[in-house]
């Protein structure tokens, strides 16, 4: 490639992206990226803006607070999150149930904080009484964090008694929402979740891109109460001054056509409704799941905390993973995910538009083929 001889225009292939995101979207989607591109300010921009606003609320089930969206992926949603919650020396209790729980960590570490780790074998969840003792041990924690949905094994977390534990205490709860917003029931406020933080590509059925977020009246407050500012480009009091605030402030160049795309996966989101979404997630994975026991395949994920949406799957003794997917992607045109944990193990994606029985079979017939060959 040189200057005067610039590379052929792009022509990427069609791919069935069953991996961990990001996954294939619904075409009234990708239709709204090729919508005229408005300014950042333009009134009719704003408008589409409130409306993702108020979708958000509604997907993430949270009516005070704030909730609007990252000109950035889910990494930062949660960088983000941590850097505005805590401060250097503050105890943040952080459940460890996989990779992402791990990179929690290491985020909490990188702001200063002392980091209480409560960590489970993958393919487990944290039990609650586990996160019950490390709050008794530490009372003094600023914060606790958990992964509702470890992309990593597959897990759910539960959070049923999570809320209780928090009553009366200066803990703030965060949650990573990045797998699990729009494919399985997320209550942020019920849950008492002080800041929950998402992705666009998984389960929303959106492009990469933006990460969905919202906050609580208390995560708001302790914001309001920093004395020291946090950086600029993720001031969640300056985001809320442009997504929010009419007349809007000047904040950043928001990416106007991801915010298209963004706006129609949640309409698509909400015109099927919550609960028919998640049944649907519910149908495709657990049917996907009893092929792949049916094949003598075994998965990661204890069974009572298995997602639908994502299904880490045990690579058999004695088989190459690596090939299999490489396989899967080059003969079948299906990406599927590797290991992010020291089990090998495939990951298995059904989210958003995917989310079906024919996509499950689409995987499993391919898989089947494959691993009759290597
Ligand atoms: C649970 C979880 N948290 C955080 C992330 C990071 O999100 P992103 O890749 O959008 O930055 C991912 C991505 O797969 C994830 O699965």
């Amino acid at each position: 490639v040189s200057a005067s001889e610039p590379p052929a225009s792009l022509r990427p292939p069609e791919r069935l992206l069953c991996g961990p995101g990001p996954t294939n979207v619904d075409p009234r989607v990708l239709a709204a990226l090729a919508k005229p591109i408005l300014g950042h300010l333009d009134p009719d921009f704003l408008r589409a803006l409130e409306e993702v606003v108020a979708m958000l609320h509604a997907v993430f089930r949270r009516s005070d607070g704030m909730a609007f969206a990252l000109s950035s992926t889910g990494t930062a949603g949660a960088d983000a999150g941590i850097a505005a919650l805590v401060g250097p020396g503050d105890t943040v209790v952080v459940g460890v149930a996989g990779y992402f729980g791990e990179r929690l960590c290491e985020m909490a570490r990188r702001h200063g904080a002392e980091v209480v780790k409560v960590e489970v074998s993958p393919g487990a969840s944290v039990p609650v009484d586990r996160v019950e003792e490390a709050l008794r041990a530490h009372p003094e924690a600023r914060l606790l964090a958990l992964v509702h949905a470890e992309t990593s094994t597959g897990v759910e977390q539960p959070l049923d008694g999570v809320a209780a534990l928090l009553a009366g205490r200066e803990t703030l709860l965060v949650l990573d929402c990045v797998t699990s917003l729009g494919g399985v029931a997320v209550e942020a406020e019920s849950w008492g979740a002080d800041y929950c933080f998402s992705c666009s590509q998984k389960c929303i059925g959106a492009p990469p891109g933006l990460a969905p977020v919202c906050l609580s009246e208390r995560a708001l407050a302790r914001i309001r109460g920093r004395s020291r500012p946090v950086s600029f480009v993720f001031d969640f009091e300056l985001l809320a001054s442009y997504w929010t605030s009419r007349p809007p402030v000047y904040h950043h160049t928001a990416p106007v056509n991801e915010v298209y795309a963004l706006h129609e996966a949640l309409r698509l989101l909400l015109e099927e409704g919550l609960e028919a979404r998640f049944a649907r997630h519910a149908d495709a994975g657990a049917y996907l799941q009893e092929g792949l026991r049916g094949r003598g395949l075994e998965l990661l994920a204890d069974p009572e905390v298995q997602l639908p949406q994502l299904t880490a799957v045990r690579v058999p003794e004695g088989r190459d993973g690596r090939e299999v997917q490489r396989r899967l992607l080059l003969e079948h045109g299906i990406e599927i995910g590797g290991s992010l944990v020291s089990t090998p193990a495939w990951r298995i994606g059904l989210m958003g538009a995917n989310a079906e029985r024919s996509v499950a079979d689409r995987v499993l017939d391919a898989l089947d083929a494959v691993l009759a060959q290597v």
